[in-house]
């Protein structure tokens, strides 16, 4: 598709049906916000804009925004809508942002995070296939809800062509028995929709100004460019669509979500034993024949490679980077953690600002001490360690390859643990030097 693409993203809206303070697009969704995710999905259509359209702690969501997704969107602005004064309103101001903008225009919900670049790119395709190939103004997504309660229902004429949306407030009881509604995304024509919101009035029960009502003038006007024709797309998988309005619908779109992410990982020969309780967010990398066990946390941009065991009720937090044939056992946190090839934290470990070396072991209980009440400071463990169970290794603190520990022992901050050393103690002290494969007596 060549034409020029620009999206606009409505996000102004207050969202008071969650009851939280935080504007509702910020809340999370496996690793990123809501408006995070809905933007994601359209960053495939390498859009030449990106308007996003603000009002409510627009600074906040600006800024969560922009560090979430910021890199991967060329041409992304936010603008601020002021009072928001209806879906109309909202994409007038967007469109003021892109005043020479030619081309096609994608409109998308902050709060609609689930919907798929494929069912967005299917309706740019649409809209230029309409009006026989010369190219329709506008071209929609509509839905077959449960409960059309809420939605705008699609009005259609008796051979089935779409002339209309009626808000469910404004319904009569017969246009609230129909079951097909309007999902709110739309793929317009960048001349058409200008022409289009010209002619919006706020002649409703709301008093504002309704983008439903651009559709709905495009499909009766077919002596303008665009006109006549507004071709529409009904979701299979009405999940899509769903909107977050409440905690439970965050919920639900968080299962959702979890099940597309662990579907992909799955497909790649990630094993993971159980999908219902395992947690891995939006950004993770794992490598082909990696198991995951149950009850396992991992956060976003987390890398994992293969043949490893993570699990059961293992939590790998941001930067964490595990390398091949690695084992993360039971009750082990890590956090800004790097385990190379081989190594092991079989049991009830915090590895926090580390790093192992290949095939080290890091023995049950051990704690990377790695904040000192101000500033978190690194540990770093050379290759083929052995940590004795239960030592806390103050940071920041070296331990050359080969070294040791024994069990219990207290690495005061600062130490350098020579190759093969072998310290134990509270505090550690230097006992002897390792010998190969040895213990400590
Ligand atoms: C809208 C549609 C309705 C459709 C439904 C699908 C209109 C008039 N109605 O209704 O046909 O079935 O979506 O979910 O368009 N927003 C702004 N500024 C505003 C108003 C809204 O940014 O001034 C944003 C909201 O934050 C939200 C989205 O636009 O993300 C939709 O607004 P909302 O008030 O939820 O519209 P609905 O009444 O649900
Ligand atoms: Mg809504």
């Amino acid at each position: 598709m060549s034409r020029p693409l620009a999206v606009i993203c409505l996000a102004a809206g207050l969202g008071t049906r969650t009851k939280l303070s935080r504007p509702k697009v910020l809340l999370p969704l496996c690793g990123r916000s809501l408006a995070a995710t809905a933007l994601a999905a359209v960053a495939p259509l390498r859009p030449d804009h990106v308007l996003v359209v603000v009002h409510h702690q627009k600074d906040k969501v600006e800024s969560e925004i922009r560090k979430a997704i910021g890199d991967t969107l060329a041409g992304l602005q936010f603008v601020d809508q002021g009072k928001p004064r209806g879906t109309g309103h909202a994409v007038a101001v967007g469109m003021a942002a892109l005043a020479d903008f030619d081309g096609d225009v994608l409109v998308t919900y902050g709060d609609c995070p689930l919907i798929r670049p494929e069912t967005l790119a299917e309706l740019q395709r649409l809209r230029a296939a309409g009006n026989d190939g010369a190219g329709a103004g506008c071209s929609l997504l509509t839905g077959f809800p449960e409960d059309p309660a809420g939605y705008g229902r699609i009005l259609r004429a008796a051979n089935g062509t779409f002339h209309g949306i009626r808000e469910h407030r404004d319904c009569s009881p017969a246009e609230a028995a129909i079951d097909e509604i309007n999902a709110g995304m739309y793929c317009f024509d960048a001349a058409a929709l200008r022409a289009a919101l010209e002619r919006l009035t706020p002649d409703n029960d709301q008093g504002e100004l309704y983008l439903t009502d651009a559709a709905m003038w495009l499909a009766s006007s077919s002596d303008v460019p665009g006109g006549g024709d507004v071709p529409t797309l009904a979701v299979d998988d009405f999940a899509e669509v769903q909107g977050v309005n409440t905690l439970a619908d965050l919920a639900m779109a968080r299962i959702e979500m979890q099940e597309r992410i662990l579907l992909e990982h799955l497909d790649n020969g990630v094993l993971i034993t159980d999908p219902g309780s395992t947690w891995i967010d939006h950004d993770v990398e794992i490598g082909a024949d990696t198991t995951i066990l149950p009850c396992t946390v991992i956060t976003a941009g987390c890398r994992i490679g293969s043949h490893c065991s993570i699990g059961p009720f293992s939590h790998l937090r941001t930067g964490t980077v595990v390398g091949d044939g690695c084992r993360v056992g039971n009750f082990v946190e890590t956090k800004n953690a790097r385990l190379h090839d081989g190594a092991k934290a079989g049991h009830l470990t915090y590895l926090g600002d580390a790093e192992v070396g290949a095939r080290s072991n890091i023995g049950a209980g051990t704690i990377t001490a790695n904040y000192d009440g101000v500033n978190k400071h690194k540990t770093a463990i050379g290759e083929d360690c052995f940590v004795g169970s239960g030592s806390v290794i103050v940071a920041p603190s070296t331990m050359a390859r080969g070294a040791m520990t024994g069990a219990g022992a207290i690495v005061r901050r600062g130490s350098e643990l020579g190759e093969d050393e072998v310290w134990v103690g509270v505090p550690a002290r230097h006992l002897k030097q390792r010998e190969k494969g040895g213990g400590v007596e």
